[in-house]
């Protein structure tokens, strides 16, 4: 396969990586950059356990390619936040306990940060059609809606420089 440089942008910082173009982002996060917060699940763009953010966006990142990722803010979940400051959204999950064996929760944070930067006070149905193509084997949904309402709530008492902070 052709390869050519590559430019992506991911969580603040500029990595140039000879690829074929076609490459999903998806192993690139994981197997190049060391960023496993992106899950491998189905690879087919059908669970939602890979996503990232794309310019405030939530993308599977298993459906994407280098190519189409390039110059575009990507930010995994690594870069909303870390064990001593957490992102308004993890702290939610934190707090509301939204997990079993965890393996959904990076595309449940992702989706969740992405509504909630449009939308601090989503309403039932908006918070559902969101998640509505996140797969959680465990079902956790009950945990993961509560999650949701909190973290809407810790980010509308941000002030909104903070919000578009979080996620550049
Ligand atoms: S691994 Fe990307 S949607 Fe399932
Ligand atoms: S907590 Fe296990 S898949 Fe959702």
């Amino acid at each position: 396969m052709k390869t050519r440089p590559i430019a992506l942008d991911v969580n603040g910082h500029r990595h140039t990586l000879d690829l074929p173009p076609e490459t999903p982002l998806l192993y690139i996060l994981r197997n190049d950059l060391g960023l496993n917060g992106p899950k491998f699940g189905c690879g087919l763009g059908e669970c939602g356990a890979c996503a990232v953010l794309i310019d405030k966006r939530a993308v599977r990142a298993c459906t994407i390619s280098a190519a189409a990722a390039e110059g575009r803010a990507i930010v995994t979940l690594e870069g909303l936040g870390t064990a001593d400051r957490l992102h308004p959204v993890q702290q939610a999950f934190i707090e509301e306990q939204a997990a079993q064996c965890g393996y959904c929760l990076n595309g449940m944070i992702i989706a969740t940060t992405a509504l909630l930067l449009r939308d601090t006070r989503p309403d039932d149905a908006a918070v559902r059609a969101a998640l509505s193509r996140h797969l959680c084997r465990c079902g956790t949904h009950v945990e993961i809606l509560a999650a949701v309402r909190r973290a809407g709530e810790l980010m509308a008492a941000l002030p909104s420089s903070t919000i578009a902070e979080k996620a550049s």
